[in-house]
């Protein structure tokens, strides 16, 4: 090794060493020991020259490797901590822009439940979750539809190969809460209750039907209970719900589980005098739910004496009520984790 080598091999050691330490490392490449030992190529004899130049080029392109690596670890964006609270990731500052921490915020049904749940409380109903897996005696059997109803093919789900199965209504909780309250009937009090679920349906999907949505269903017992109090309970509900006074209507229908039965419609809240209407199809009305006074069949099925005691019953769709209040056009839109649609809420 001759005193140029020795020279060399002194640098590369010393600008190694800087490297560590250096905030910017790139300004390694332009340090003065460099343009020293490039500075004396000129003065070297002819014979010595290429192979110093090849050196100290060699050195160059060693330590330019080094600065690249060292800089392309400085710039990796701080780890995320999924387990670390909110506010500790959204702290983080170096990291791309996109996984900054979002507040979340509750799925629209959940809002206007609370709402609903809210207007039914002060009417004095108590509220209760239907199943999301129950069996063929709360979903058929027990409201009347007996083994080979065709009424039965209305209300087709999905079933597990046990025989559960994801039920199609709410109304399956019905003679739960009939057979829970009935001793309460004589101590003179009603029943009186409301059931919000998830009811899922072998449903051709399009703006009005999807194969998961949710229900509110109602049942009320006691005695001299009359189809005019059905009437009523729904409209007060409808006019706090829609902040208007609604007209209604019931219409006759066929249930299994009700005698008389009524698909119970609101007047259209969208139409103007004279104007067409796309949310009713000019007709002025919606139907929204179906209602009846409880067949006594299931009253007696759950140990409840239909000759002293009458009550009536409801249930329907929850996101139709939400899409008439702020003109949702397509009912696909709650179960898709749109996050565009559902921050609007
Ligand atoms: N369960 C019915 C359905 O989903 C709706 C219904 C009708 C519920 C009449 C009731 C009722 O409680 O009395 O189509």
């Amino acid at each position: 090794m001759n005193y140029s080598d020795q020279q060399v091999a002194k640098v590369a050691e010393k600008l190694k060493a800087e490297l560590a330490s250096a905030e910017d490392k790139r300004s390694i490449l332009r340090s003065n020991d460099l343009k020293a030992l490039y500075a004396q190529i000129s003065s070297m004899p002819e014979d010595q020259r290429a192979k110093y130049g090849e050196e100290v080029n060699g050195l160059r392109a060693e330590l330019e490797a080094l600065v690249n690596s060292a800089q392309d670890e400085q710039e990796k964006p701080a780890p995320i901590d999924l387990t670390a609270p909110f506010d500790v990731n959204q702290s983080v500052t170096n990291g791309p822009k996109f996984l900054a921490a979002q507040q979340g915020s509750k799925h629209p049904i959940m809002v206007e439940l609370d709402k609903i749940l809210d207007i039914y409380a002060r009417m004095g109903f108590s509220a209760i979750e239907s199943r999301q897996i129950d069996d063929d005696y709360h979903m058929f059997e027990s409201l009347n539809f007996p083994k080979g109803h065709p009424a039965r093919d209305d209300y087709d789900t999905f079933v597990t190969t046990e025989g559960l199965i994801a039920p199609a209504h709410t109304s399956t909780m019905q003679n739960r809460i009939l057979k829970a309250n009935k001793d309460s009937l004589d101590q003179g009090k009603p029943i009186a209750y409301v059931v919000p679920g998830r009811c899922f349906r072998n449903e051709d999907v399009d703006a009005r039907h999807d194969h998961t949505f949710y229900q509110i269903e109602g049942v009320y017992v006691d005695k001299n209970i009359n189809t005019g109090n059905l009437v009523a309970v729904l409209q007060t509900f409808f006019t706090d719900y829609y902040g208007k006074k609604m007209d209604v209507k019931i219409q006759p229908f066929y249930f299994p589980f009700t005698e008389p039965s009524f698909e119970f419609a609101i007047s259209c809240p969208f139409c103007k005098d004279g104007e067409t209407c796309h949310v009713c199809s000019s007709s002025r009305w919606i139907e929204l739910l179906g209602c009846g006074m409880i067949h006594p069949n299931v009253l007696k099925e759950a140990g409840i004496d239909p000759s002293v005691y009458t009550g009536f019953a409801w249930g329907g769709g929850i996101e139709r009520l939400v899409m008439i209040k702020y003109g949702i056009e397509d009912i696909r839109y709650f179960e898709s984790g749109k996050l565009e649609f559902l921050r609007q809420f």
